[in-house]
């Protein structure tokens, strides 16, 4: 049996400014993960795959499966990835906690851990730009025109500070980042916002590049000051951030509350994280007031809250 566990995501700076080629910073989310299993069904007849995927009430074999469904897609191009002569009958158990369509990553980290772990079980693991690169054609038919951030950060599991097409570079964490992230429980297909996003820009192009050049800036700044592990300065661009967010159409009534509320109880900076319209919302915080600012969250109408910590 072969197992991979991939985390969540989240972006730190630089949202849908990403996909106009400005530069964003995203984390690894460990707390939520998908976990991929396989395993050689003995009774099958080889090639045949059996796929098990509770959370979405999924059981069938692989040739049941609609050819659209991405699942099957995945597995599809890890195989002729593969070019393998023959595989052996195969049981591929998904399951995720990565609460889907909003903002954490949930579709590039299982496709990630169907690669990683169908590739490692055929003992021809494909090296990470390979997996990366796997998931990121399954994030372009299901979100459109994304930028590729998601699927380049749980295939690294590293912070990574990345340009389109160009960079996903690690880079120093200088002092650990107390992050409390709230879900608004509305679920906000990442499609429809990064659509919406380029029908205002096609409407005004010189005033969103404007907006899309200082998120740019805003980032840069944020990765000098987390390098140097200058933690204070950080709650400001995320202020910052946020502002230009609300500016492209992005927020929504309940992430401001969330956001507001967070900034109430003594976070350093809280911003929309993903692509807003719902989704997720982060706040900076300190260890000592992280969980105070995740009640106060929850009291606020978070459907849940998660700490994590972004470290050295
Ligand atoms: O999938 P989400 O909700 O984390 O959004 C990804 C971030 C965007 O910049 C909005 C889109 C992209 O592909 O970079």
């Amino acid at each position: 049996m072969t197992k991979s566990e991939i985390p969540g995501k989240i972006i730190l700076f630089g949202e849908h400014a990403v996909v106009y080629g400005r530069p964003a910073i995203a984390v690894p989310v460990q707390q939520v993960r998908c976990c991929v299993e396989v395993s050689d069904l003995k009774e099958a007849p080889p090639g045949q795959i059996y796929i098990q995927a509770p959370d979405i009430h999924l059981s069938a074999w692989l040739h049941e499966v609609d050819e659209s469904h991405p699942l099957h897609r995945i597995i599809q191009l890890t195989l002729d990835e593969l070019r393998l002569t023959s595989t052996p009958a195969l049981k591929l158990t998904i399951g995720s906690n990565i609460p889907v369509a909003a903002g954490l990553g949930s579709g590039a980290a299982v496709s990630v851990g169907v690669v990683r772990a169908l590739s490692t079980h055929l003992e021809a693991p494909l090296p990470l730009e390979r997996q990366s690169a796997l998931a990121f054609k399954i994030e372009k038919i299901h979100h459109g025109t994304p930028s590729g951030i998601d699927n380049h950060v749980v295939t690294y599991g590293q912070p990574l500070y990345f340009i389109r097409d160009r960079l996903a570079e690690r880079f120093t964490i200088g002092a650990p980042l107390t992050l409390v992230i709230a879900d608004t429980g509305h679920p906000s297909p990442t499609a429809n916002a990064v659509s919406g996003v380029r029908s205002r820009w096609e409407a005004d192009r010189s005033g969103f590049e404007i907006i899309f050049d200082t998120i740019g800036q805003i980032t840069d700044q944020a990765r000098t000051a987390i390098e140097r592990g200058e933690v204070d300065q950080l709650g400001p661009l995320m202020d910052q951030n946020q502002r230009l967010l609300e500016q492209i159409g992005v927020s929504s009534p309940t992430l401001e509350e969330l956001i507001r509320t967070a900034r109430q109880r003594g976070a350093n900076g809280a911003k929309l994280s993903g692509s807003g319209m719902g989704g997720n919302m982060i706040a900076l915080a300190s260890p000592e007031n992280a969980t105070d600012v995740a009640h106060a969250l929850e009291q606020a109408g978070a459907s849940r809250t998660i700490i994590t910590e972004v470290r050295p």
